[in-house]
C-alpha cells in the first residue's frame, strides 16, 4: 500500500504518525511510504533518518494526499490556514484515513460527515476497544499514560511549593496533598507520578477495582459513595451515574478537597461527556495557589469551570485544560503512537491490502465512515441520525 504521513498542523502538535523503525517495518513488508517533509522535527525524528529507513520525502504536502491510499495521521483533519482549505479537501474517494477522529464529539460532526460525503474510510483510534488481543494497537491507553505522568508535572510547575517533604536548617516544609480523581489508565499514572515526586496522594473512582489499584501503589481511598451495582456496568466499564448519585458523589470530594494542592481529573466514562464532579463553588474552597489538571476536557471535562485548551486562574486556583499533554512528551508519545499504529496495520493490511470485516470486534469498532455513510454508533447517537 501506498501510505502517506502528513506533518500534523494543529498548533502545538509536535507529534507525528511514523518513527524511522516502524517506516522500515512497514517497507519491509512491501508498503511504499510517503512522509511530509519536517514531519518528525517536533518528536526529534529527522527526514534523514525516515530517508534512510526507505520513506520518500514529499515536500509537498498535496502531493502526498494525492498519491497516497492510507492516510496516517495523530490528531483529526484540521483547517489549513495558509491554504485556506481543509486537510478533507485534500483526500479523495477510496482513501483510507486512520487517526484519533473523537467522532462523537460535536465540534467534528461536519468534518465526520464530509469524510462520509468524499467517500473516506475513516477509522478512528479512540474506538479500540480495551481487550487483550487489541492492548497493542491502543493508542488511547498509551497517550492516557502520558496524560497522567505530563500533566502530574505540569500542575507541579505551576504550584508554587516543594511537592516533596522537605527539611532545611529552619525547619520541615511537608509534602503536598495530591487527589486523583478517575483513577483509570491516565489516573493511575498520575498518581504513580504524584507518589515519585513526593506527594501525599488521595484516589476517588467509583469502580472497587480502581480503588484497590490506587491502595496499592500507596493512595489513600476517597469513598465515593456510590453503590457497586450502579458505578460498574457491562464488561467492568463504569457507568454514567443519576444527578443525585453524582451530587452524593460531589459531597464527598467537597469534604477533602479544601485540603489539596493538586486535584488531577481524569474520570470518564466511554463514549460518554465526563461526569461535572468539580463544581465552582468547590473550586473556590481551594487554596490559593494550588492547582486542577483536568485532563477529560475532550469530553467536556470533569470540573464546570475548565476552559478548553487553556490554562486559566479561577478563585486563586490554577485551572489546566490543555488538549493536547501528550503533544508536550513528544518523542516518546510519537514512540507509542506509532508502534500501536503498526500494530494495527498489521492487523488490517491482508496480502498488501486493507481489509475491511465490519463483524470483526476491532475493526468494527473502530469504523467511522464506509460507503459514503458515518456508521459510528457513538457518533450517530451524538448526530441523532
Ligand atoms: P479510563 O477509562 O481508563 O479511566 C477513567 C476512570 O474514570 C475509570 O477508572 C472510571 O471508573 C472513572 N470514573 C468514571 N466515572 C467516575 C466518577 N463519577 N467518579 C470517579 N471516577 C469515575 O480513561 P483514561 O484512558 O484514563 O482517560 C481519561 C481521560 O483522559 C479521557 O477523558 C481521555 O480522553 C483523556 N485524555 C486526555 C488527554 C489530554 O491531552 N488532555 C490525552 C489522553 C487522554
Amino acid at each position: 500500500m501506498i501510505i502517506g504521513i502528513p506533518k500534523e498542523i494543529m498548533e502545538g502538535e509536535k507529534r507525528v504518525s511514523v518513527i524511522p523503525e516502524t517506516v522500515e517495518k512497514l517497507v519491509k513488508e512491501g508498503n511504499k511510504v510517503l512522509v511530509e517533509k519536517g514531519a518528525g522535527e517536533g518528536s526529534h525524528y529527522l527526514d534523514s533518518q525516515y530517508l534512510q529507513s526507505g520513506a520518500e520525502i514529499i515536500s509537498d504536502v498535496k502531493d502526498l494526499y494525492e498519491r497516497s491510499e492510507l492516510i496516517l495521521k495523530v490528531k483529526e483533519p484540521q483547517f489549513i490556514k495558509e491554504r485556506n482549505l481543509h486537510e478533507v479537501d485534500l483526500m479523495h474517494e477510496g482513501q483510507y484515513l486512520i487517526t484519533f477522529l473523537q467522532p462523537a464529539a460535536p465540534v467534528n460532526h461536519e468534518m465526520i460527515k464530509n469524510l462520509a460525503k468524499k467517500g473516506i474510510i475513516g477509522l478512528t483510534l479512540d474506538g479500540i476497544p480495551r481487550i487483550s488481543r487489541a492492548q497493542a494497537m491502543d493508542a488511547l491507553t498509551s497517550m492516557s499514560t502520558c496524560a497522567g505522568y505530563k500533566g502530574i508535572l505540569l500542575a507541579a510547575n505551576e504550584l508554587s511549593k516543594f511537592a516533596p517533604q522537605i527539611f532545611c536548617a529552619v525547619g520541615m516544609i511537608p509534602p503536598i496533598n495530591t487527589l486523583i480523581v478517575g483513577v483509570g489508565v491516565g489516573g493511575l499514572q498520575a498518581l504513580a507520578t504524584a507518589k515519585r515526586l513526593g506527594a501525599v496522594v488521595h484516589a476517588a473512582d467509583i469502580r472497587p477495582d480502581a480503588s484497590e489499584q490506587a491502595k496499592s501503589l500507596g493512595a489513600k481511598v476517597i469513598d465515593t459513595r456510590v453503590p457497586k451495582e450502579l458505578a460498574v456496568g457491562e464488561g467492568g466499564y463504569a457507568q454514567a451515574l443519576p444527578e443525585d448519585v453524582l451530587k452524593n458523589e460531589r459531597e464527598a470530594l467537597r469534604e477533602v478537597i479544601g485540603g489539596m494542592d493538586i486535584v488531577f481529573l481524569g474520570a470518564l466514562v466511554p463514549g460518554r461527556k465526563a461526569p461535572k464532579l468539580v463544581t465552582e463553588d468547590m473550586v473556590s474552597l481551594m487554596a490559593p495557589g494550588s492547582v486542577i489538571v483536568d485532563i477529560s476536557i475532550d469530553q467536556g471535562g470533569n470540573c464546570e469551570i475548565t476552559e478548553p485548551g487553556k490554562i486559566a486562574v479561577k478563585h486563586g486556583v490554577t485551572i489546566i485544560g490543555i488538549k493536547n499533554i501528550p503533544g508536550m512528551l513528544a518523542t516518546s508519545a510519537t514512540w507509542m503512537f506509532a508502534h500501536n499504529v503498526y500494530h494495527l496495520l498489521s492487523y488490517l493490511i491482508k496480502d498488501g491490502k486493507m481489509v475491511i470485516d465490519r463483524t470483526d470486534d476491532i475493526t468494527g469498532s473502530i469504523l467511522t465512515t464506509i460507503d459514503n455513510e458515518v456508521v459510528h454508533q457513538g457518533a450517530k447517537e451524538a448526530m441523532g441520525i
